[in-house]
């Protein structure tokens, strides 16, 4: 049985990965006509979090509203993680609320909580893997390509939590992939063969230049070279992704077809130019926007198809 929880793209099934691309469309679709239809009315969706962020908790916190339900953000007073077991958190949590988010520093947590949950555990973002991110971004490349034959997406950077979920997503829906950056920041052999596992057909490549790799590309992507909790790795990442910074030049490069995207928020200066992601290529206020529609459908999938 598939589980229940969204911890990470390689668990689900495509079909379900397909499912919920689908009902963020249609719900995406009603949203413009001006209908808020009260799908999850009196359910309630927990966030827990243990770093910063504008773009997951605001999205989820406005599906679930515009939606019909509600939500509840909790702050260190929970004692997450302090106060007592994972185990008793867990049960005591699944009583009260009908899914959950959690986004934490680490992805082991987020099974141990998952494991003890009985309902839906969505992961709001690990250090291996942002996989709601990733799902919304699959979401807009088929908004802004009609399909997604033909297209390929190069990430170029570091083969962080963003990146393996964007790889994932890509294959699961057939679009190619290219990681463009320095050998020593790409994806482990491990990673590559559980996606090879899963995805036999998957186009999915790792390159470290960046040149050669973007030309006609219909997505040059990219995220910050230092993450969230790698903050003392600072100087030492600048040095090496230097020669990976998404200028004028590499988006010439890749063509006058290619469009920008970020997941945000976007380190300026570093791996993008102010004159690209504020350039007319730049979609990434769109892909920002639809974190909400896609999260929308995910909640709904979720919480309808629950066993
Ligand atoms: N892209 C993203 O997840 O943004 P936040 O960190 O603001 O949630
Ligand atoms: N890779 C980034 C993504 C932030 C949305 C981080 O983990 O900090």
């Amino acid at each position: 049985m598939a589980s229940l929880h969204f911890l990470s793209l390689l668990e689900q099934p495509r079909e379900r990965l397909k499912a919920i691309v689908d009902r963020a469309g249609e719900l995406k679709a009603r949203w413009k006509e001006g209908h808020r239809d009260p799908l999850l009315a009196g359910r309630v969706l927990a966030l827990l979090f243990e770093k910063p962020s504008l773009r997951t908790r605001v999205s989820f916190e406005t599906a679930m509203a515009q939606l019909g339900g509600s939500s509840l953000f909790l702050g260190k007073e929970v004692g997450w993680g302090e106060r007592e077991a994972v185990a008793d958190f867990a049960q005591v949590l699944s009583q009260y609320v009908d899914a959950i988010v959690f986004r934490t520093r680490s992805h082991r947590r987020l099974v141990e909580l998952a494991q003890h949950c009985s309902v839906p555990v969505i992961n709001g973002l690990s250090n291996l893997a942002h996989p709601c991110q990733a799902l919304a971004d699959l979401f807009t490349i088929r908004e802004l390509f009609g399909t997604f034959e033909g297209v390929k997406l190069v990430f170029v950077g570091d083969g962080n939590n963003v990146a393996r979920s964007l790889a994932v997503g890509c294959a699961a829906f057939g679009v190619e992939f290219v990681l463009a950056g320095p050998p020593a920041y790409q994806f482990s052999a491990r990673f590559l063969e559980s996606l090879r596992r899963t995805y036999p057909e998957a186009r999915c490549a790792q390159t470290d230049d960046p040149h050669a790799a973007v030309r006609g590309a219909q997505i040059v992507y990219t995220d910050v070279w230092t993450s969230m909790g790698q903050e003392d790795q600072a100087q030492q990442r600048r040095a090496a992704f230097a020669a990976y910074q998404v200028n004028r030049q590499l988006m010439q490069e890749a063509g006058p077809q290619a469009r920008f995207m970020h997941c945000l928020p976007a380190h300026r200066g570093e791996e993008v130019t102010d004159e690209v992601i504020d350039g007319p290529a730049s979609v990434v206020v769109h892909q920002a926007a639809n974190r909400l529609h896609l999260q929308k459908g995910l909640l709904v999938w979720l919480l309808e198809n629950r066993e």
